[in-house]
């Protein structure tokens, strides 16, 4: 088993020091090395690993991993970017439903460039781009060895950013605008969290489709610039929580007609909110929380207004037959980046000052845009 692979799959279970892990990698690197010739090893890797779940900026280091095999069906991938997601952060706490067996490195989604494929590799040469697709545990590393089947080669013509960050939350975005209600040209939707990168791709997915958004976002000090940058994408209206200290929040609705379809990432409040936007028999759909509050529904909207609340997660959507369609889904994501019809704010920041990014990442510098690992 190749050893950046033993890594990412987790395959050893319970307890195991950093340094016992790093050590028996060390061990295998020594033993591989007498079995394979050299050109059949990856280079040596940096990686961010974390030894037991807990608070990200605590657990997690930047460790060094010997070379792995690239056996016949193997490429080996030099990883140029990966973004640090909020589902990343709850992976590494162990709140995430589905995570890997720390020790782990984290990451989940990214773009490298094909470094050395085995010999029965077909259709993947050295210098391609490829992301991992479906994404997959393990990406915040400098050298990764998978199986062929595992990578999606893309085209080199849109930014290394978007390429490393158009899985997890544009997908999400255009999933969510497609397999709940149907929507025409005119309908409006309305959504919390809509600085998110997914809140950035609804406004703009759903303005390539004719249809308003209503946007909501957390109060802060330079709101208006924030509105102002929202506009630009596409957004109809742009609203602060506090501005709704009122009962009627549909005055505030204009010539827009009243969404049916409403998406929740905040909870609390901020969904409440969402949820008095929504036309009678209206649907909002949770796919995060980033308040940690829970999501409290009056009894007379269901009786009175008969909404619905239904849940969005694209791990359980890539399981399911439709995500047959996801690469190419993909790659039409990635032409509205290339014809600039998709952008959302980003920050690229050097390997090396992986926790500065992941300060930001946690919040703990106050609103930022989505950080990005350059390798
Ligand atoms: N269910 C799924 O399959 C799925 C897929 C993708 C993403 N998601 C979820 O979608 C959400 C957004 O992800 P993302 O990657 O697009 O976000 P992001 O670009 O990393 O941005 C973080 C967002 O969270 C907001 N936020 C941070 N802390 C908050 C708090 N305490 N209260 C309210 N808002 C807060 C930020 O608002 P400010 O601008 O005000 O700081 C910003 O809008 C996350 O919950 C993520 O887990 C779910």
């Amino acid at each position: 088993m190749a050893l950046l692979r033993f890594v990412d799959m987790k395959a050893h279970r319970g307890p195991c020091s950093l340094f016992s892990f790093t050590r028996r990698l060390v061990h295998r690197a020594q033993a591989l090395s007498t079995l394979v010739s050299s050109s059949a090893l990856s280079p040596p890797s940096k990686a961010v690993v974390y030894e037991l779940h807990g608070p990200p900026d605590t657990v997690t280091r930047v460790i060094d991993l010997p070379p792995a095999e690239v056996k016949e069906n193997d490429v080996c991938v030099k990883m140029l970017a990966a973004p640090i997601n909020p589902s990343d952060i709850n992976r590494i706490e162990g709140v995430y439903p589905v995570r890997p067996q720390p020790p782990a490195v984290g990451g989940y989604e990214g773009v490298g460039e094909v470094h050395s494929v085995g010999s029965a590799v077909r259709g993947l040469s050295p210098g391609d781009w490829v992301i991992p697709s479906p994404p997959s545990f393990g990406t915040w590393q400098t050298y990764i060895v998978k199986d062929q089947i595992a990578w999606h080669k893309i085209n080199k013509d849109v930014p290394m950013e978007y390429a490393a960050t158009v899985t997890v939350n544009p997908l999400t975005a255009l999933r969510m605008l497609e397999d709940y209600i149907t929507l025409n040209s005119g309908d409006s939707i309305v959504q919390n969290g809509a600085t998110s990168m997914v809140g950035q791709c609804i406004v703009q997915l759903a303005q390539y489709r004719g249809i308003h958004s209503i946007n909501i976002i957390r109060d802060r000090a330079g709101s208006d610039e924030v509105k102002e940058r929202l506009k630009n994408l596409g957004a109809d209206e742009v609203f602060t929580e506090s501005q709704f200290e009122v009962k009627n929040v549909k005055s505030f609705l204009g010539n827009i007609p009243e969404p049916a379809l409403g998406f929740n990432c905040v909870g609390g409040n901020a969904a409440s909110l969402v949820l008095k936007f929504l036309r009678q028999g209206g649907t909002m759909v949770t796919y995060g929380g980033m308040s940690k509050k829970p999501v409290t529904v009056s009894t007379s909207s269901f009786i009175f207004k008969e909404l619905s609340l239904r849940g969005f997660w694209l791990q359980r959507w890539l399981s399911t037959e439709k995500a047959g369609q996801s690469r190419e889904m993909i790659d039409r994501l990635l032409g509205l980046v290339r014809d600039g019809k998709l952008k959302y704010e980003m920050e690229l920041v050097p390997f090396n000052n992986f926790h500065t990014a992941l300060d930001k990442a946690l919040g703990k510098l106050g609103s930022q845009p989505k950080q990005v690992i350059k390798f």
